[in-house]
């Protein structure tokens, strides 16, 4: 395996009343595409906001490494600085911050990334021309009245310019049509071939993977990880499922609630 980039141990995690990941466990060397599957509800996007530092979620226990750092009571600017980038399932509207603008501030915030006005204009022009992004949209409002597909191309040229560490790709390719799936899946690659980029990709469409080579595919249940394999896992859940993940994960939160002290939490309450 690749050098560690990231390494989650044990982490326990949810909001204030809920617990939502169980123990679960994770490394992501450099360079490397882990795929993140499971049914819907089960706690894929939550893991993605905890490893980025979203404060609505609490870690309860466990540990988040990140290059060599315990980054688990940092704080997500910090994250961010780090390396870590996280691509909204659902990407916020920002009024009155024109998209420019916002590339413009992003980018400032990371001093390896200067560039002189000049030099960053070419830039954006670059990667929107070779994202397939009208230069129009640079002046437009961020995100606002943008499609799903316009949106997501956006988050691939915040993953180009800023060239993270890691990206987290949350549901990055549902929605799209065939073309926007095309531009997504090639900015991905290149992200990984031409910064020795790592992601986490959360999906459920395997036709973004036909384009991007997986290391190792796991299956989240319950919050829990219950199985991890390689790119030939994608085609088993293709065709199984997640249904037998789902009796072992039910199964194992009995035997939890079951041992668990008496209001111990919510996993008892499942
Ligand atoms: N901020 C939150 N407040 C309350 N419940 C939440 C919050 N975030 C996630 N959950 C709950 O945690 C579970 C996992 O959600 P999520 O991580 O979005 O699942 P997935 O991405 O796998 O579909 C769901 O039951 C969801 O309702
Ligand atoms: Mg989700």
């Amino acid at each position: 395996m690749a050098e560690e980039l990231l390494t989650i141990s044990d982490l326990t995690a949810g909001t204030e009343d809920k617990t939502i990941l169980h123990d679960v466990n994770l490394t992501i060397g450099r360079g490397e595409s882990h795929v993140l599957m499971g049914p819907n509800g089960t706690g894929k996007s939550t893991l993605g906001h905890v490893i980025m530092g979203d404060p609505v979620y609490k870690v309860a226990s466990g540990k988040i490494v990140f290059d060599g750092e315990d980054i688990t009571e940092k704080t997500a600017d910090k994250r961010s600085l780090a390396g870590i980038f996280l691509s909204y399932q659902a990407p916020v509207e920002v009024p009155g911050v024109p998209l420019y603008t916002f590339l413009r501030t992003i980018s400032q915030m990371r001093p390896e990334l200067k560039m002189t006005p000049k030099n960053f204009r070419k830039r954006v022009s670059e990667l929107a021309a070779q994202l397939s992004i009208d230069e129009e949209f640079l002046g437009r409002d961020l995100n606002v009245g943008f499609s799903g597909g316009e949106k997501k191309k956006i988050e691939m040229l915040q993953l180009l310019l800023l060239q993270p560490k890691l990206a987290i790709l949350d549901e990055t390719d549902s929605g799209l049509d065939v073309d926007a799936l095309s531009v997504v899946s090639r900015a991905i690659s290149s992200y990984m071939s031409d910064y020795n980029g790592s992601i986490l990709l959360i999906t459920h469409n395997t036709r973004i993977l036909e384009h991007v080579d997986v290391d190792k595919t796991h299956v989240m249940t319950h919050g829990h990880i219950v199985e991890t394999g390689d790119a030939s896992l994608i085609a088993t859940i293709e065709q199984q499922g997640f249904e037998s993940y789902e009796k072992e994960a039910a199964a194992e939160l009995a035997d939890e609630a079951e041992g668990a002290p008496e209001g111990a939490d919510a996993v008892a309450e499942h």
